[in-house]
């Protein structure tokens, strides 16, 4: 155990953790961050998809020790109350199903419209490319960030 700080949606936060504990962990148990979800374990899938400085970072496989002194963003951080233009556009397009992997695709599409503001279908594709979906909503999630484009 040793005692690791870092930024988590805004707050400073210390805690007392084993510096190889995946991120998403330290998230979930520790801070009672629930969106993000594990899914794979192994960077496959992008249900655990949160924010390091900003860049999209699979939190199964980010030892806490990577994250000492940076800012990570969760789902629960990315607007105050829920009203950040990709999450109005998902639930305008009815995107999730069983929702597990959604908070991992917000997450991820977040970070594509932070660095292009009018991104192509084909870009959308591209970036959203390794963010796994088994109910297959991925038409609606194209649809959603294309929406969410059009009101940036
Ligand atoms: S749980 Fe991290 S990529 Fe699947
Ligand atoms: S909505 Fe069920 S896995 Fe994506």
């Amino acid at each position: 155990m040793s005692s690791v700080s870092l930024t988590v949606n805004g707050k400073a936060t210390t805690t007392s953790v084993d510096p190889s504990t995946p991120l998403v962990w330290l998230l979930r148990e520790h801070l009672q961050l629930t969106g993000t979800k594990f899914g794979c374990g192994i960077a496959q899938c992008g249900a655990c998809t949160v924010h390091v400085n900003g860049q999209a970072t699979r939190s199964c496989v980010t030892p806490v020790s990577a994250v000492a002194g940076k800012s990570v963003t969760t789902i629960e951080g990315l607007s105050p109350d829920g009203s950040h233009k990709l999450q109005k556009a998902w639930v305008a397009e009815a995107v999730p199903q069983c929702g597990y992997c959604q908070s991992g695709q917000i997450m991820q599409a977040a970070t594509l419209l932070a660095k292009n503001k009018k991104p192509t279908r084909e870009q959308i594709v591209q970036h959203m490319n390794g963010n796994i979906c088994r109910c297959g909503t991925y038409q609606r999630i194209v649809k959603a960030v294309q929406r969410a484009a059009k009101e940036a």
